[in-house]
């Protein structure tokens, strides 16, 4: 939430959202929340908690979406599951597609010094340079945070946090 409410703008779109409780803090602070997952099951979890207060969308990042405009962008835990650079170059236009110039985006993803694999999938794991290369010369990196996520079976998990500003 701090990362959030440090860039400007009300109106967000969570993607991967998973079943995840940061939902009700931003829709407690005021957030105009969109929230996008592949998982139908997800997103049904979402809507029996918030009903008609969010937007929802289903759609995978790795494929082009027809998404509407936002100010902010927030990803924890998905980029780091596109391990082809195709469906990562798709995550960049999706991302484009819906942030224009001033707009942010927060990304979160287990950082390369952490596992390479989480739940049996494999990942494509981030440094603040990696994250800088993927989104190209459209975007600025504002800061970047280095913490260890705790995942619910107690494991530490090396994460990089990051807010980028579009230019
Ligand atoms: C590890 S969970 C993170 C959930 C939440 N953001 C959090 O931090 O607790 C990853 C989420 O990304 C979704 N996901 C995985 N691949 C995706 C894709 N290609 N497009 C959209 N969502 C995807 C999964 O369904 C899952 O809900």
């Amino acid at each position: 939430m701090d990362l959030i409410a440090s860039c400007d703008g009300k109106r967000i779109i969570d993607v991967g959202a998973g079943a995840s409780t940061l939902i009700e803090s931003l829709v407690d602070n005021g957030y105009d929340v969109t929230v996008l997952d592949i998982s139908s099951e997800a997103l049904r979890i979402l809507s029996n908690r918030h009903g008609n207060n969010l937007e929802y969308i289903r759609g995978d990042l790795s494929k082009k979406l027809d998404l509407g405009a936002y100010e902010i962008w927030h990803d924890r835990a998905v980029l780091h599951f596109l391990v082809d650079e195709s469906a990562r170059e798709k995550y960049v236009s999706n991302l484009e597609s819906c942030i224009s110039s001033g707009g942010f985006a927060v990304i979160e993803t287990f950082s390369t010094d952490g596992e390479k694999m989480c739940c049996g999938l494999d990942l494509h794991t981030y440094d603040e340079e990696m994250l800088i290369d993927l989104l190209g010369g459209n975007w600025f990196l504002v800061d970047s945070i280095r913490h260890t996520h705790i995942n619910p079976f107690g494991g530490e998990r090396p994460y990089i946090s990051t807010i980028f500003q579009r230019k």
